[in-house]
């Protein structure tokens, strides 16, 4: 890693692989700093929401971007995360909001604001960055780069099965369109695409079980 940051582990892969379960299980484990871009990306998509700003309005949204404030604090699971200084991170996990999310997050302007938030994050201490370009743009000289995926369909039912967990009423079918399409935008789009890094441990879950996916990332933690 160069010498402005420190210890960075980043988990990069297609949405509901899998990636914040399993970097907030290594992270908990090491005693490291968790910090999932993701949620960054919904927390301004809640904003956004809130504010009546849709996401086709990008002139706004930049504009919007000067009045949002992110951070994060510990919380019962792990790191919680604030927008102007309010926890929103019950309010971030649905459908609605990973769309605005992903559509936001093909913006450059978007993008960059991040950026800067997440390489001022990882500058301290050890970290395990979790998102889908962490290996690739945000900490690409990470210590140890994985790229966790799996099929589908697997992915959709893991991720149903969350919702539903949570309350929620959607068909396993809706949340497959849903990921299809994410994984759609997420690959194609010109800022930041979704792809593999040449030096990633590239990791397949899909007939993996939970203790196998954190045993294998373990067992290539560098020093
Ligand atoms: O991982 P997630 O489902 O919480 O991410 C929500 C959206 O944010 C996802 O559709 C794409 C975007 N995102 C991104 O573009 N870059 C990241 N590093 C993390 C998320």
């Amino acid at each position: 890693m160069s010498s402005e940051s420190n210890y960075v582990i980043a988990i990069d892969g297609p949405s509901a692989a899998g990636k914040s379960s399993i970097s907030r299980y290594i992270a908990a484990k090491k005693g490291f700093n968790y910090l999932d871009t993701g949620s960054m990306y919904r927390a301004i998509a809640f904003y956004l929401k809130e504010n009546g700003v849709s996401p086709t309005e990008v002139d706004k949204i930049v504009v919007a971007l000067k009045d949002i404030d992110i951070t994060f604090h510990p919380g019962e699971n792990g790191n919680d995360i604030y927008l102007n200084s309010v926890n929103v991170s019950g309010k971030i996990r649905n459908t609605e909001i990973a769309e605005i999310a992903s559509r936001i997050s093909a913006y450059p302007d978007v993008r960059k604001f991040l950026l800067e938030k997440q390489r001022s994050i990882i500058k301290q201490g050890k970290n395990i960055l979790e998102g889908r370009d962490t290996t690739t743009v945000v900490a690409p000289e990470a210590n140890l780069k994985v790229y966790l995926t799996a099929e589908n369909t697997v992915r959709a039912n893991r991720r149903w099965q969350e919702l539903v967990a949570a309350g929620s009423d959607i068909s396993e079918q809706e949340v497959l369109e849903s990921i299809n399409s994410r994984d759609e935008r997420d690959t194609t789009r010109k800022e930041s695409p979704l792809k593999i890094h040449p030096d990633a441990v590239v990791i397949d879950t899909t007939y993996l079980s939970f203790n196998e996916v954190a045993e294998k990332i373990l067992d290539n933690l560098p020093e």
